[in-house]
């Protein structure tokens, strides 16, 4: 068929079948179909959805767009974690070397951070040294020998989806179900894990801005892993705040350094002994969540978790006494009080806002090839149920300097906070899991 009798058929709410799947997708790839059919198309999916047949058949079209990477050379079950993207999500960070403690194999490929989220490689590079480039031998063999490893992506993973994205970015085709979830899982699917585990983010930072649109949208994810034979699990959590007090790249180390120390702030803690502990369900290393619970806080309080974010650093190159001395990580030289201009409890902090605002510090990058500072940074004082006085801190900025850009970053971080008289009614960090 052509691609006009395609675009049209989804359009008119018919089903495509398998076959006419993979020619949208090879046709996409090979430049075949020009971009406005393929827009065409995408809209026509974001009007008429797909079923859950179509949505499975367009996640592994694109997912055997490109390389495949085959695991079998690492032994056990691989389980992988992917969050759809939040301000001050470390939980990376601290899941890899803390279920990798507890038996589960990580062979992880991360991202990034682009806008006003930032990216695990981002941050895993603010220790000095420390290499995320690794060749595929060398990539299983530390996850053999030590349990976990985290590189950037590398090779040819899901071009189809590379481009269709980059479309869909400029066409208004993102905000769909269907294409997001094949995105996600194409991707997830290729980098070759056997089970996965999704962090399906709801609220101001996160591409869903509901509960309950993020239990659609993780359903759609678990359907597909369920169709194509990797067990997947999703759970839903909270970006209506950032994760954590810390925005910023050395800032996050040290913050997932606390965590595995059994410090640091509690909101990121409980996430994850949450999400770790469905890690070792899927892993196999535990029955139920709360057995793995159990084990997860051992390796906590026993400091196995932080030795082997230790060894990690090591063998990628950098120097493991930053988990003893986390003072070696860049630092800024300013910490400048952001102060609040009202009294009141804290009942919501932007958290897109906050990421813009860690963005414009120099955290983050505006545009692809940006460079970024690893040093910079905001510190949240305050969160959500706090009460603050008037000229009570709300936040640090971690700066460079007090010019221009951190004044821009004050008056975003003041517009970023809502206070109210009464204390905010209290809101589950992890709303639902999907199974
Ligand atoms: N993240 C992805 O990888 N793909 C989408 O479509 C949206 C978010």
């Amino acid at each position: 068929m052509r691609m006009v009798d395609l675009i049209r058929k989804k359009r008119t709410g018919g089903e495509l079948s398998e076959a006419e799947i993979r020619s949208i997708i090879s046709g996409i790839v090979s430049g075949e179909i020009p971009d406005y059919q393929t827009a065409a198309w995408a809209m026509a999916v974001c009007f008429t959805g797909m079923s859950d047949e179509e949505t499975a058949a367009l996640t592994m079209a694109m997912a055997h767009s490109g390389d495949v990477v085959d695991l079998s050379a690492i032994r056990g079950v691989k389980v992988d974690k992917h969050s759809t993207g939040g301000v001050g999500d470390k939980t990376t960070l601290i899941l890899a070397p803390l279920v990798a403690a507890c038996g589960v194999r990580v062979a992880k490929m991360s991202g990034r951070g682009l806008g006003h989220t930032g990216g695990t490689i981002d941050k895993l590079e603010s220790i000095a040294g420390f290499r995320t480039e690794l060749s595929r031998e060398a990539f299983f063999a530390q996850v053999n020998e030590i349990g976990a490893a985290v590189i950037g992506q590398s090779g040819n993973i899901a071009p189809a989806d590379k481009k269709l994205y980059a479309l869909r970015d400029v066409t208004g085709t993102v905000d769909s179900i269907p294409l997001i979830a094949s995105s996600v899982m194409s991707k997830k699917i290729a980098a070759g894990a056997d089970a996965i585990l999704l962090d399906v983010k709801y609220g101001s930072g996160a591409f869903m801005k509901t509960a309950e649109d993020a239990i659609r949208l993780a359903q759609a994810m678990v359907a597909i892993g369920t169709q194509v034979g990797r067990e997947t699990v999703a759970a839903i959590s909270d970006m209506d705040q950032p994760l954590g007090r810390f925005v910023g790249n050395a800032l996050e180390v040290l913050e997932a350094i606390e965590v595995l120390r059994g410090e640091g702030p509690d909101d990121l803690r409980e996430l994850c002994l949450a999400l770790g502990a469905h890690m070792l369900v899927l892993g196999r290393r535990a029955a139920d969540p709360e057995s793995a619970r159990a084990r997860l806080a051992e390796a906590l309080a026993s400091g196995a978790a932080l030795r082997k974010l230790g060894a990690m650093i090591a063998a990628q190159g950098g120097d493991p006494a930053v988990t003893e001395r986390p003072e070696l990580l860049p630092a800024a030289p300013n910490r400048i009080p952001v102060l609040s201009e009202t009294d009141g409890y804290v009942h919501g902090i932007d958290a897109e806002a906050v990421g813009v605002a860690a963005m414009r510090l120099g955290a983050g990058r505006a545009a692809k090839d940006d460079a970024i500072d690893h040093a910079v940074g905001i510190e949240l004082a305050a969160k959500r149920g706090d009460f603050v006085q008037r000229g009570g801190t709300l936040a640090y900025l971690h700066a460079r300097a007090d010019d221009a850009s951190a004044g821009e970053a004050r008056s975003r971080l003041l517009a970023t906070y809502r206070l109210a008289a009464e204390p905010p009614a209290s809101l589950p960090l992890l709303y639902a899991v999907v199974t």
